[in-house]
């Protein structure tokens, strides 16, 4: 059969070096300024083990590893493959002291994060959540590597109000009626559910409403969640697609 190809030219560039990725992120995103509005509360919580998981190049965990120090920070993707060292010249290229910086590097994934070998005060993932498919199970997973007390952080998402996300959901429908109507078939099948749709067929990438993250959490057994909105949006390039909506974070604690 033949494969609809990816339409990822331009990731292919951005993520074929670490270098040229966080000079994507630093001088076209607001990626790390949004994320650096969770360094008082990260600060506060003062975990003694984190796990940033779907950690793409590391960055995040770099920052954390400085937040934190002497704290390590085990940063763990299942595709994206770097090196301690090469680690080590992306903190300097983000202005870190790389040399007090402790970071372990791990190839988990969120449905199976080291087979509960360890267990953690803080879980982040950053811009990573949005790929799980089985979002219930995943999310209950991440509960059980939690100590408790701990606190799980969905960090740079982009995370529709009830209405943005039934007039979203409104609009998919119609599409997807009108290409049954007219047989558009498409390999890669637009999903639609009650609080989440799938947005990029290619990439598999999900939008996740609030009221849909408040269900889930209650469901897993996390306390009600809080969501910091910032004044960010993704791209620093004024009228880019991806700015309709500002990024978001999702803090989930589970009880003690
Ligand atoms: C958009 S990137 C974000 C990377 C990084 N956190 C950042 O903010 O630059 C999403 C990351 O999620 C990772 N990912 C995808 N599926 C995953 C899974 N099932 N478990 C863990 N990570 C996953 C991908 O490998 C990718 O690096």
């Amino acid at each position: 059969m033949k494969q609809k190809s990816f339409a990822k030219d331009s990731a292919d560039s951005i993520w074929s070096s670490y270098y040229s990725y966080i000079r994507h992120l630093e001088s076209n995103t607001f990626f790390r300024e949004a994320f650096e509005v969770l360094e008082e509360r990260i600060k506060v919580l003062n975990p003694k083990s984190v796990l940033d998981i779907g950690s793409g190049y590391g960055w995040s965990s770099l920052i954390l590893a400085d937040w934190l120090r002497p704290t390590c920070v085990t940063s763990s993707d299942p595709v994206v493959e770097i090196s301690y060292d090469e680690m080590r010249v992306l903190a300097k290229e983000m202005d870190l002291e790389a040399n007090k910086l402790t970071i372990e590097r791990k190839s988990w994934r969120f449905e199976d994060i080291g087979s509960g070998e360890l267990s953690w005060d803080m879980i982040i993932c950053v811009a990573a959540i949005h790929h799980a498919h089985e979002l219930a199970d995943d999310l209950s997973t991440l509960y059980q590597n939690l100590n408790p007390g701990g606190t799980l952080i969905l960090a740079n998402e982009v995370i529709y109000s009830t209405f943005k996300y039934r007039a979203k959901m409104a609009k998919k429908l119609l599409k997807i009626m009108y290409h049954n109507l007219t047989k558009k078939w498409a390999l890669n099948d637009q999903l639609v559910g009650q609080g989440r749709f799938k947005y990029d067929s290619d990439l598999g990438d999900w939008s996740v409403s609030r009221d849909y993250y408040c269900f889930l959490a209650e469901c897993v057994g996390f306390n009600e969640p809080e969501f910091i909105e910032t004044e960010y949006v993704s791209y620093k390039q004024v009228g880019h697609a991806g700015n309709e909506m500002t990024i978001s974070h999702v803090i989930l604690t589970k009880p003690i």
